[in-house]
């Protein structure tokens, strides 16, 4: 097969290469190796490292590329995985994000048109983020599904969901596709944004299509603009130099991990076997408090530093969310295969002989700018 991967140097995208190569497929793959995830240095970044010699690589701007209306009749398959995935900076960086994501899959649908692509497929990486707040249960109202959470609440230490019509606490459900959507973030808006472009585009010309929403994805290389995801690194870093760790909220916020080898799985059994125009969600079904993943780091590092729960909090941040996975259980026969807890040790062992120094910089960067835009709020416990 041959297959297009934007976005192929990221960090989903590289480990898709490397499956696809060792499978014996031809990659191409366009990708503007942004700073943001591949620092200054960008020819040294791990993750372009990872795929050097395995695909055909063209640094370009998906919105700006040359070497696209070449490559859409070159290839079997399109892979769509360009995008800004800073959920907190989607929130000041809006048209940033909005032109990445959104006019660039435009330009991507646009060019496969116009250039009579003969495509078999397009696969889109959306994300989890389009539900918002996700799907819960209130005792008088049944299912519901919450509004963002209010700021005044939070600063009173009110976490919790709540329904939007009684106004009860209302405990999270796994959210299906069927869930509402109702993003709450610019970045959220963006991925549902693509997903319309997609759906309508590939059923007017008959082209399948597979949407993923992926839930939150952590492996060795992975980027820590996306504030959960990032935590594993972050968290792990930290307690490796012995500093203490600033847990937001109370510590029970809570998310679903899903390793980037079982994300990438997900993505080529579609490829392989899928016929249907569809929409999954891929996660483990599982949710992990904030406090559980950061016991499972120090179960698995040596540390003298602690943690503190400051209930600092984020604009734009969501309180709980796990996938319900049957849909992409029943049609692939998905079963995501890394425990949590193998996962954050290969992720530790990657931190120690990495040196990811940008870890650190990049994370507290974001959260200036955060408090500098009203988005973050500081709660000092001391
Ligand atoms: N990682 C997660 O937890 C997660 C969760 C849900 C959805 N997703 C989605 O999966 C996809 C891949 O995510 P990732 O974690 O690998 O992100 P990533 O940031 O590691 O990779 C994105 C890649 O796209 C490239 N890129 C950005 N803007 C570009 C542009 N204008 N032109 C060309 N290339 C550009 C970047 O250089 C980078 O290599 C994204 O669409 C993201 O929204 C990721
Ligand atoms: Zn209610």
């Amino acid at each position: 097969m041959k297959i297009l991967i934007t976005g192929g140097a990221g960090f989903i995208g590289s480990y898709f290469t490397n499956l696809l190569y060792e499978e014996g497929h031809e990659v191409f793959i366009i990708d503007n190796l942004n700073p943001q995830i591949h620092g200054q240095f960008k020819y040294d970044s791990f993750l372009y490292k990872s795929i050097l010699n395995k695909a055909e690589f063209i640094e370009e701007d998906i919105l700006e590329s040359k070497y696209l209306n070449t490559i859409v009749n070159k290839v079997d398959y399109v892979v769509h995985l360009a995008a800004e995935t800073g959920t907190g900076q989607s929130m000041y960086d809006i048209s940033n994000c909005v032109k990445t994501n959104s006019f660039g899959t435009a330009v991507l649908l646009e060019s496969i048109i116009k250039n009579r692509s003969n495509i078999k497929k397009f696969i889109l990486a959306s994300s989890r983020a389009v539900y918002g707040e996700g799907k819960y249960y209130c005792i008088e109202h049944g299912n519901v599904y919450p509004d963002a959470r209010k700021i005044e609440d939070m600063q009173k230490g009110q976490f919790e969901c709540k329904c939007p019509f009684c106004d009860r606490e209302v405990s999270s459900l796994a959210t299906d596709e069927k869930s509402a959507i109702s993003p709450k973030s610019i970045y959220g808006i963006t991925k549902f944004n693509q997903e319309q472009l997609v759906k309508t585009l590939c059923e007017s010309i008959n082209l399948p299509y597979t949407i993923f929403r992926f839930q939150n994805v952590y492996g060795k290389g992975q980027s820590v603009n996306n504030p959960y995801t990032g935590i594993l690194a972050i968290f792990s870093k930290l307690l490796l130099e012995n500093k203490e760790i600033n847990v937001f909220e109370d510590g029970l916020e809570s998310r679903d991990f899903i390793h980037v080898n079982d994300i990438v799985n997900a993505i080529y059994y579609d490829l392989l076997i899928n016929k249907k125009n569809k929409i999954y969600n891929v996660g483990t079904g599982q949710k992990t408090t904030v406090l559980e993943i950061v016991n499972l780091i120090f179960k698995n590092i040596q540390s003298n530093a602690g943690y503190q729960v400051t209930g600092s909090f984020r604009a734009g941040d969501i309180r709980h969310n796990f996938a319900d996975i049957q849909a992409i259980q029943k049609d692939l026969n998905f079963k995501p295969a890394i425990k949590l807890e193998e996962g954050i040790c290969s992720l530790i062992d990657w931190i120690i002989i990495s040196n990811e120094a940008e870890i650190f910089k990049k994370y507290e960067k974001s959260l200036e700018e955060m408090k500098n835009f009203n988005l973050y709020f500081e709660h000092n416990v001391k």
